[in-house]
């Protein structure tokens, strides 16, 4: 199946209404081969790199701190790493504040965590809004919010802002540069910004509130995980000490990590639930694998969902709705990739990132983001749930199709420094 470009295709009707870019005629919104550029290889290193930067700055900024060192604080778990996330893989791809402007390092660290804050604050009022946006059944004074937010994003993402900031990410700004070439208003390209924005940053942040909530339910794999971290930490001759310089968890530490990648597999298994739809080009009849053939009609449109077709399947994931942190791992460790159904093996086991043509290009960045960000968690802090017999939520239903999950309520956790 292809997205039809002949007429306006569904990905982008869809995104003129949630996000007010118009594409020109064949333009594929997301440019193929810049995101191979970018997201992959060296350019995936350099924004790894970066997130790190960032993910330091705003988690350990207090670190060492005598008064925050022996207590507990406490916050919304879903809040808490949706920020965090957000915050600093929105500071890797757009930049960050110059040190030449504010003085020194420290001052821009502070700009910079002041900054994205607010634009996280109003991210969320954006992404409560954004199902009925996108089903068009916001009732007037949503559309209206809708709106302001719109605007607000389209000025804090604009060219003019972002030209004072340094280290904006190669994917970035050569969407923006391509967009320019190809004769588009400034106006219309800030619009293109908020739309990677959201494609950007909407999805890692829940996953990794699943993640951790996985591991505080489950001790047997948080030790697994712990053991695992440490270990790579202590193999790189790096040790967490409060007057010594902030891990730096290199591309390379990032490898090394099989147990963290099963668990990070086996969370977008569980709460992945992407709608992939396509336009179809041509009349033609779909096969399926168990012998049934359906004939579509060109003009149609499909949509997979591969959640209950694959993700919840209990014949290819015995116990569906369990999480096994080791789900994606061998019996040697290695990572695990011969799912079977009815004795015949299935090439597509978990599908979180889509697939083909609009495949999500960010995969391995979002995968790196997830990874550090739980890396940190386990090798900085203590962190448990306000009540340990809290009950995993239920997911959000209003937002199936579209990505990662949300909880259908906020967890209490607390968390404090381990050193
Ligand atoms: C856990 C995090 C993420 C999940 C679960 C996720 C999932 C997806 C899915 C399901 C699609 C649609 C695929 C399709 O229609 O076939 C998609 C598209 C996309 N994603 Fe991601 N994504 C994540 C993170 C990211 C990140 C970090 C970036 C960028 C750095 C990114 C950039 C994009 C872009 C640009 C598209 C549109 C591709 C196109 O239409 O050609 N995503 N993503």
């Amino acid at each position: 199946f292809l997205i039809s470009h002949v007429k306006m295709s569904f990905s982008e009707q869809l995104v003129t209404r949630v996000f007010g870019y118009k594409s020109n005629n064949n333009e594929r919104i997301i440019n193929d081969a810049l995101s191979q550029k970018h997201l992959k290889g060296h350019g995936l290193q350099i924004m790894t790199e970066a997130m790190m930067g960032h993910l330091q700055n705003l988690m350990l900024h207090d670190f060492g701190s005598a008064a925050k060192q022996k207590t507990w604080t406490e916050d919304g778990l879903f809040n808490y790493c949706y920020n965090i996330v957000f915050r600093a893989g929105y500071l890797a791809l757009y930049g960050n504040t110059t040190s030449k402007t504010e003085g020194n390092e420290e001052k821009a660290k502070a700009k910079d965590r002041i900054e994205s804050e607010a634009l996280f604050h109003e991210f969320r009022k954006y992404d409560q809004l954004f199902p009925n946006l996108a089903y068009g059944v916001l009732p007037p004074g949503g559309r209206k919010e809708a709106f302001r937010l719109m605007r607000y994003f389209w000025d804090a993402l604009s060219i003019t802002k972002m030209r004072s900031k340094d280290n904006i990410s190669g994917w970035i700004w050569n969407m923006y540069n391509i967009r320019r070439e190809e004769g588009r208003p400034e106006s219309m390209i800030d619009r293109y910004m908020f739309v990677l924005l959201w494609a950007s940053q909407g999805n890692t942040g829940p996953s990794s509130f699943w993640l951790l909530l996985y591991l505080m339910k489950d001790p047997v794999a948080m030790e697994a995980l712990r053991k695992e971290v440490d270990m790579v930490l202590k193999g790189s001759g790096q040790e967490v000490c409060p007057d010594g310089p902030p891990v730096n968890l290199t591309y390379e530490m990032l490898m090394k990590t099989p147990v963290l990648d099963s668990a990070v597999e086996e969370t977008l298994r569980l709460v992945a639930a992407p709608i992939l739809t396509r336009s179809v080009l041509q009349d033609m009849t779909l096969k399926m694998a168990d012998g049934r053939e359906f004939f579509i009609r060109k003009g149609d449109r499909m949509s997979v969902f591969p959640y209950v077709a694959i993700h919840v399947d209990p014949e290819i994931h015995p116990d569906p709705y369990t999480f096994k942190y080791d789900r994606f791992l061998t019996p040697e460790g290695t990572k695990k990739t011969d799912f079977y159904k009815r004795g015949k093996r299935v090439k597509y086991y978990t599908m979180p990132w889509g697939s083909g043509v609009s495949m999500c290009p960010g995969r391995f960045f979002a995968t790196n983001e997830l990874k550090q960000f739980i890396f940190l968690m386990l090798v900085y802090f203590d962190f448990e749930l306000i009540n340990p017999d809290e009950k995993i939520p239920q997911i959000d239903y209003r937002r199936w199709g579209f990505g990662t999950m949300h909880p259908d309520r906020e967890v209490k956790f607390r968390y404090k420094f381990r050193y």
